[in-house]
């Protein structure tokens, strides 16, 4: 099967909203015969795609899968650039190693790797990230600013407000950031933002910004370890999340953000970023590699990094830490 033709035809059915579309007419556009294009359609069926055939009229696509792929994600997409080249498969081990070769082998910015599930996803120093099939977006966001490699983290605070707005406009529940990568809904994770970095010495030559999010799982999906400390959209909403429409939302606002913030820095991003945080004007102990700082926290600099101030009167920078609350 020629992929191509078979994402364009899911478009297409998509598209059509429940009108039938011309058997013949799809042949005649992609210079292929009917019987070839009644093979997509019926691979379209074991995937899920539920389509009707209509004498005389054509196919009818009457309901389709819950899935992450590229024609799914494709009729929600308002973007110029992020999105428009979508790497989907259905199971792999992590999106982000694909997402690094794909940076090697020239890959466009805005680039997406996006699965079902990953059976070794990863987070923050190279812990375990739980990505159960079907019920998550898990993907991996390929960003090619013109910024130097010292800026690059920051882009996990852009990221999680874009990811913060897109949760809030889609699935009208409001989120809250944790200083630097983690949204919470009522104090429990829902999304985790990895930043990983491929550089020149002076240039960022990509950024790969991992996004997980808990959209669907139920409690007993996640295992016991973690089960007090995270949580689904769906687990507060009581709502089942359309993910590719997330999906699309969360790249919307990550490529205006993204193009606000090579233009202007982190400066206009920051009062928004102020307005969702759960870790400013609180007392918080940030956790280092090395040492551990216990404190208010009192706002971060235009550069995204934390202010915390020790009860001795010293303010300290945090760059990266562990926060508890
Ligand atoms: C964290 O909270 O520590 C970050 C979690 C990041 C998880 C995402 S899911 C998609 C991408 N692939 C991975 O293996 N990790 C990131």
């Amino acid at each position: 099967m020629n992929p191509t033709v078979k994402y364009e035809i899911t478009k297409r059915l998509l598209a059509a909203n429940g009108q039938p579309i011309s058997g013949q007419q799809l042949a005649d556009d992609f210079g292929l015969s009917r019987t070839a294009i009644w093979k997509h359609i019926k691979e379209l069926e074991t995937e899920g795609f539920e389509i009707d055939t209509v004498k005389k009229k054509g196919y009818v696509l009457t309901s389709s899968p819950d899935s992450l792929q590229a024609a799914k994600i494709d009729q929600y997409l308002t973007t110029k650039r992020f999105g428009r080249n979508i790497h989907y498969q259905v199971t792999c081990p992590s999106t982000q190693p694909i997402a690094h070769q794909l940076v090697q082998a020239g890959a466009p910015d805005g680039s997406v790797v996006i699965c079902e599930e990953q059976t070794a996803g990863r987070g923050r120093l190279a812990r375990a990230w739980t990505s159960t099939q079907g019920k998550g977006i898990w993907m991996s966001v390929i960003i090619r600013p013109e910024i130097p490699p010292t800026k690059a983290p920051q882009f996990t605070l852009v990221a999680a407000v874009a990811v913060t707005r897109a949760i809030e406009e889609v699935c009208q529940v409001r989120t809250e950031i944790k200083w630097p990568n983690d949204l919470l809904i009522n104090g429990k994770k829902c999304t985790g933002i990895l930043t990983e970095l491929q550089a020149d010495i002076d240039r960022v030559q990509a950024i790969i910004l991992g996004i997980g999010v808990n959209a669907n799982q139920h409690l007993s999906d996640f295992p016991q370890e973690i089960q007090s400390i995270a949580t689904s959209i769906q687990m507060v909403t009581g709502q089942p999340v359309d993910r590719a429409q997330l999906v699309a939302r969360i790249l919307h606002h990550l490529e205006i953000y993204t193009d606000l913030y090579v233009k202007h820095g982190f400066e206009p991003l920051k009062i928004l970023w102020e307005s969702y945080s759960c870790t400013l004007g609180k007392r918080i102990k940030a956790i280092m590699i090395h040492q551990t700082i216990e404190g208010m926290a009192l706002g971060i600099t235009n550069e995204g990094v934390l202010q915390v101030k020790t009860d001795d009167g010293q303010i300290h920078g945090i760059y990266s830490a562990d926060i508890e609350i």
